[in-house]
């Protein structure tokens, strides 16, 4: 059984708050394909209102924290060894099209590294949350990653860059390849729910290039909690600074880093 530390109440009491609002939104959003002016000034002030329910209710419970913010960037705190790091809606291409798969995704960061997680998915009401220390847990479920060993067997997922990354020139051929040497490869559209998913042992290894913090910091504190291992895409320790990042249950680490690092050409 799941014991929340106040810190954990905290950013489920706000991450609770802004779904609201997003699952309202949601339900317009179906509304608003059929209308010629489409959804996205719709979902992109929604994406707006949900932040700043998040910023309000953070803030309020811990005052002196600073934040990084998606939409509203860096805010300094007069304490700086923590820092709320938010992505009030991951997965907003999803959102858009009414495809429900997407998640809030509230990080704290203390002394720069990932130390508590929330990735909370509305549409399916799972709460995914990790403290440094207490262990990982889905609703009040523990979490403990896959304990897969051979690619054969492993579900991937991984995140397309939108544009042709210079770090990662052949991220096509490398999907094409792990999906012939493995059970498959998805992409969800929402990198936070991705990480959560391999912390729950739904998925074996994740990796992506370019994200950003607030697509990770969570996800990085819940997946360690959970017994996975996150490092950068070529084994190193700095996967939240270059946001080219490998997430597994760590059996499949080394396999996965290699496989990575073979040339398709
Ligand atoms: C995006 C999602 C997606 C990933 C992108 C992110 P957003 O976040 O996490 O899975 O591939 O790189 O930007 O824009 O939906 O918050
Ligand atoms: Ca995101
Ligand atoms: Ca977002």
């Amino acid at each position: 059984m799941s014991r929340r530390t106040p810190l954990v109440t905290v950013m489920v009491n706000a991450a609770y708050k802004a779904a609201r609002d997003l699952i309202r939104d949601f339900g317009e959003v179906e509304n608003l394909q059929v209308s010629q002016k489409g959804p996205a000034d719709f979902v992109s002030a929604a994406d707006h209102r949900a932040e700043k329910t998040l910023v309000a209710e953070l803030g309020r419970a811990r005052p002196r924290f600073g934040f990084l913010l998606e939409e509203g960037g860096a805010i300094a705190g007069e304490d700086s060894s923590n820092r709320w790091v938010v992505d009030p809606l991951d997965g907003t291409t999803n959102f858009l099209h009414g495809l429900p798969h997407f998640a809030i995704s509230i990080g704290l960061e203390r002394d720069g590294k990932p130390y508590a997680g929330v990735i909370y998915d509305p549409v399916r009401d799972e709460l995914f949350w990790a403290e440094n220390g207490a262990g990982a847990f889905l609703n009040n479920q523990r979490l403990r990653v896959s304990a897969r060993r051979a690619l054969p067997t492993a579900l991937l997922a991984t995140a397309l860059p939108f544009v042709a990354r210079p770090r990662c020139p052949n991220h096509g051929a490398i999907v094409h390849r792990l999906a012939g040497e493995t059970s498959g490869v998805r992409r969800s559209g929402s990198a936070a729910l991705d990480l959560a998913y391999v912390a729950a042992g739904r998925i074996d290894g994740f990796w992506g290039y370019a994200l950003a913090p607030w697509d990770l910091a969570a996800g990085v504190a819940i997946v360690r909690e959970a017994g996975g291992i996150v490092t950068d895409v070529t084994g190193g320790p700095d996967a939240m600074a270059s946001g080219d990042v490998l997430v597994t249950n760590g059996h499949l680490h080394g396999l996965l880093r290699e496989a990575l690092a073979r040339r398709d050409d």
